[in-house]
């Protein structure tokens, strides 16, 4: 049998049933190249539920997406993505207006250099059935680095975008049930056309990709396709399943190339 590769004491290319930033924590400094996180946004919160009139469009009101001390909770583990990037290393960060300043500000007070922040727009996203507030359709994703030398491939950027760089704003529908076959996350990031290209703009082949929130394994699955390593933190047993799944059919697909 393969001997197991590992970094610190945790092994890549696995996912790890634990509160990560018990489990970034099992990381050695600087020793990871990319780091992709959709957090908690925290719209379970009290004041964040936007009330839809049809119980079929209700947001997202999940118990991990409920903190009350979320400021703390943030900075905990965005200080620990912190220690583990190496010089030149990227840290990505999904949210959406209930995270994204304030994971900017910690982002920033933590002396990573924010670089840009991406716009995902969703053209198939539900429509605001209140009408007191536009339809929300769009997530945004900071990227931050350490360090001056980070890796951005422009030769990749051209490649998707008709030999032009790209534009930081990423148009697709949002994920689609095709992704879904393993099982259902209430909040799973598209892959094709977002994901996927996210990782390979910012790491390099054999590159560790740490995955602190996994969900049903988009970023894992990504990694995978694109030859990175990854190593991922989830709490909640029936998404790791689900992203095991995904993780089965990547690797198989892989053998059947
Ligand atoms: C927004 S979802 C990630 C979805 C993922 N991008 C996907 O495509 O499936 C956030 C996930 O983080 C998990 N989670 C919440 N708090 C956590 C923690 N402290 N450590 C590890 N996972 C956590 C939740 O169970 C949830 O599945």
């Amino acid at each position: 049998m393969a001997e197991k590769e590992l970094l610190g004491s945790i092994e890549l290319n696995r996912i790890y049933q634990r509160d990560c930033i018990e489990g970034m924590r099992m990381l050695p400094n600087e020793s990871v190249d990319l780091i992709i996180a959709d957090p908690p946004y925290n719209i379970g919160a009290k004041g964040n539920h936007i009330k839809s009139e049809e119980k079929r469009f209700s947001a997202i009101k999940e118990e991990w997406d409920t903190i009350d001390n979320f400021e703390e909770f943030n900075l905990k583990w965005l200080t620990e993505c912190h220690r583990i990037l190496r010089n030149g290393g990227s840290l990505l960060v999904w949210g959406s207006r209930h995270n994204i300043y304030l994971c900017g500000y910690q982002i920033d007070s933590l002396g990573l250099q924010i670089k840009t922040h991406y716009t995902w727009y969703k053209t198939n996203s539900m429509p605001c059935l209140t009408g007191r507030n536009p339809s929300e359709s769009t997530e945004q994703l900071i990227w931050a680095t350490k360090g001056s030398n980070w890796t951005y491939d422009l030769e990749y950027a051209k490649s998707i975008n008709g030999g032009k760089n790209i534009r930081n704003v990423f148009m697709t529908t949002q994920t689609p049930q095709s992704e879904k076959k393993a099982g259902k996350h209430p909040s799973q990031k598209r892959g094709e056309g977002l994901t996927d290209m996210l990782i390979r703009l910012h790491s390099r082949e054999n590159d560790i990709v740490v995955v602190p929130f996994c969900g049903s394994g988009t970023e894992c699955v990504e990694a995978v396709r694109a030859s990175r390593n990854f190593i991922a933190f989830e709490t909640e047993p029936s998404y790791i399943e689900i992203a095991n799944k995904r993780l089965d059919i990547a690797h198989s697909e892989e053998e059947a190339e």
